[in-house]
């Protein structure tokens, strides 16, 4: 059905699309690693991640032999670290299940931590050439603008709805160029807001553009609901320069990345209401030498708005061996959330 569609759509790609390193692999690791840095990631943020990792980690073996650590250290700064661990894991599991050579069903490539649908349809297609059809964000916007689907994205209903329209669509003999196109015209041209519908080569069939409903398409039904947290990091320094870390290990963001002492409470607080926390007064028993604090931080996740602020602490004595801790020279050895490592690029410790 609708091949028009996909014609249309692969020949834009063909004088339009960016060159992208992946773009030239048919290495299904590289493409693996690609596509889970793109995940949640622009193009422009992605790009040298992409790099790294292929330098530092040329093969997949490599990269499951890793430490965890040095994998969370590479992936700093991008975000969504689960998409890291997972990443390490599943490289372990290919090397034990697959005796390190990457799956090549699409079924098997879906078993791998951290890949759905969208990411094993864009690794079998791109790599082997199988036909299984992308369907992201990208895709969302394209086909509920050009078929006029109302169907809300975050329904339990779309998946199925959308999945089925882009398998009917899938040029079958063509299936990685058609995913790559159809994914480079929802980001660069079909865009979320003003895209330039005048000048597209869809716009003859597009329903979006021919009942002026652009906007209104896609439709999401359920606005995200963003929580507000207030992080007080309390940077404790002993008298040989040592520093006070934790490892976090709860289910909530940031988890097996490191970070300053820290006391989240349910509002803002002021340096006074800081200073006088029980906190406070068991770890510097009393003898509170506050010698900097932060300017206020705000850092914006995708469902959470953290507001933070870093009091430097000193205190005369050592810490003992049952704490964790680590000397300052040392600091920038660890993995820390862009948050802290904002806030180690503007004070000098
Ligand atoms: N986003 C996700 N996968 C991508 C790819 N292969 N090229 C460009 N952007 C992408």
């Amino acid at each position: 059905m609708e091949s028009g569609f996909s014609q249309k759509l692969i020949k834009w790609y063909t004088i339009n699309k960016r060159n992208l390193p992946w773009r030239h692999e048919k290495n299904a690791y590289k493409i693996w690693l690609s596509e889970i840095i793109l995940q949640q990631t622009q193009v422009v943020q992605g790009l040298s991640y992409y790099i790294k990792f292929t330098q530092h980690f040329p093969d997949i073996k490599s990269l499951a032999n890793a430490p965890e650590d040095s994998v969370l250290k590479l992936w700093q700064g991008l975000g969504y670290y689960s998409r890291a661990r997972n990443l390490h894991a599943a490289a372990k599991f290919v090397v034990e299940k697959h005796r390190g050579k990457f799956p090549k069903t699409f079924s098997e490539i879906r078993e791998l931590k951290g890949v759905g649908d969208y990411t094993a349809a864009a690794i079998a297609s791109f790599a082997y050439n199988l036909p299984h059809a992308v369907v992201d964000g990208n895709v969302y916007r394209v086909l509920s603008r050009v078929f006029g689907i109302e169907t809300p994205i975050d329904s339990s209903r779309a998946k199925k709805e959308f999945q089925q329209l882009a398998d009917e669509l899938l040029d079958k003999k063509n299936p990685a160029t058609y995913n790559q196109a159809i994914m480079e015209f929802g980001s660069q041209y079909c865009k979320p807001q003003n895209p330039d519908c005048e000048n597209c080569v869809l716009k003859e069939k597009c329903f979006a553009f021919q009942n002026n409903r652009v906007a209104e398409l896609p439709i999401k039904a359920k606005k995200t609901k963003i929580k507000n947290r207030y992080f007080n990091y309390v940077v404790l320094m002993d008298k040989h320069k040592n520093v006070l870390i934790n490892k976090r290990a709860e289910n909530d963001i940031w988890r097996g990345l490191y970070e300053f002492y820290l006391i989240e409470s349910e509002q803002e607080l002021n340096t006074e209401q800081v200073l006088k926390l029980k906190e406070i007064k068991t770890l510097c028993k009393s003898r509170i030498n506050l010698t900097q604090v932060s300017k206020a931080y705000k850092h914006i996740l995708s469902h959470q708005h953290l507001y933070a602020k870093f009091y430097v602490l000193n205190v005369p004595f050592a810490f003992k061996k049952t704490q964790t801790f680590i000397s300052l020279k040392n600091l920038e050895n660890l993995a820390f959330p862009r948050l802290i490592e904002k806030f180690l690029e503007d004070k000098k410790l």
